[in-house]
């Protein structure tokens, strides 16, 4: 268990858990709070003892409720802006994670904290939640990459419906129009999170770091590329060890022992 200021972390059987811990302003995210997160998950690139990630909020009542909005009540100075420019995006970072990461979200999900969810590759809400890009509310757009992911994820009118009218979209609306992955009751986002990831990580480890890799780098290709590198790294895979034990296993009706070679 390492402890930061804004975020816990914790490592468990190869799950990482990252908890936005600032419960008494919904687990707004301030800068403390981004500069733990890009060293997090600039930590996670190199890790190979961890194979999944989740990512929640502390309490009952947030997953994050976005920006730090204290942050805003001073107009950003030139210099600022040029500093904010040159800042790494943690939720980039995230992009090049070779883990999966999940996010169980536990209440609310607005502005960069729905930024976040976008960011994990899966995403489980828990009834009662509500998502929404409310940055148009503040006179201002998002910023950490919602007017790119999520119409990627919903498609062109809801996305615009969602950022032009800042609107917040409950649980079972979010899964109606593929925001999430799963609804379940509340207070079990991170349970159902936990399980899923101890489920996949105990898959063998490359198969699923390239599984990854294929669908989210080929999303940005175009197919014939994106099949190529699908391809590529099928075949690659054709040469690991865990390969052979896989088949051994099946043939010999037992468990696989994967190594990760
Ligand atoms: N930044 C800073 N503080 C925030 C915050 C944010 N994004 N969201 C909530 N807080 C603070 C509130 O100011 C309040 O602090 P206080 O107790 O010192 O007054 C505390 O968190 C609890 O929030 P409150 O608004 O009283 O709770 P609520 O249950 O009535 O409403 C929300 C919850 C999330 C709907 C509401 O807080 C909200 O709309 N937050 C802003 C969300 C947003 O626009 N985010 C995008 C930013 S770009």
């Amino acid at each position: 268990m390492s402890s930061y200021e804004a975020i816990r972390y914790a490592v468990t059987d190869h799950v990482a858990t990252i908890t936005l811990h600032r419960p008494d302003v919904h687990n707004a995210m301030n800068h403390v709070m981004r500069r733990e997160l890009t060293g997090c998950f600039e930590g996670l690139l190199g890790d190979d003892d961890v194979k999944v990630v989740v990512v929640t909020g502390a309490g009952e009542r947030a997953f994050s409720a976005g920006a730090d909005i204290r942050e805003f009540v001073e107009p950003l100075p030139a210099v600022r802006f040029r500093e904010q420019r040159r800042r790494v995006e943690f939720r980039q970072v995230m992009d090049r994670c070779p883990q999966p990461i999940i996010a169980a979200i536990n209440g609310f999900a607005l502005g960069g904290g729905l930024e976040l969810a976008l960011a994990c590759d899966i995403r489980i809400a828990e009834a009662g939640a509500a998502l929404g890009l409310t940055e148009i509310n503040l006179a201002i757009i998002p910023g950490g990459g919602g007017t790119q992911r999520l119409p990627r994820l919903v498609g062109r009118g809801k996305a615009l419906e969602m950022i032009l009218t800042g609107a917040r979209v409950p649980a079972d609306e979010a899964l109606r129009i593929g925001l999430v992955e799963r609804v379940v009751p509340a207070g079990e986002a991170l349970k159902a999170a936990t399980e899923l990831a101890r489920t996949i990580a105990g898959k063998a480890p490359v198969a699923l770091r390239y599984a990854k890799e294929a669908v989210v780098k080929g999303l940005e290709l175009p197919l014939a590329d994106g099949l190529r590198l699908e391809g590529d790294l099928s075949t690659l895979l054709r040469t690991t060890e865990d390969r052979v034990e896989g088949a051994r296993a099946f043939l010999e009706k037992r468990a696989p022992r994967w190594t990760g070679r």
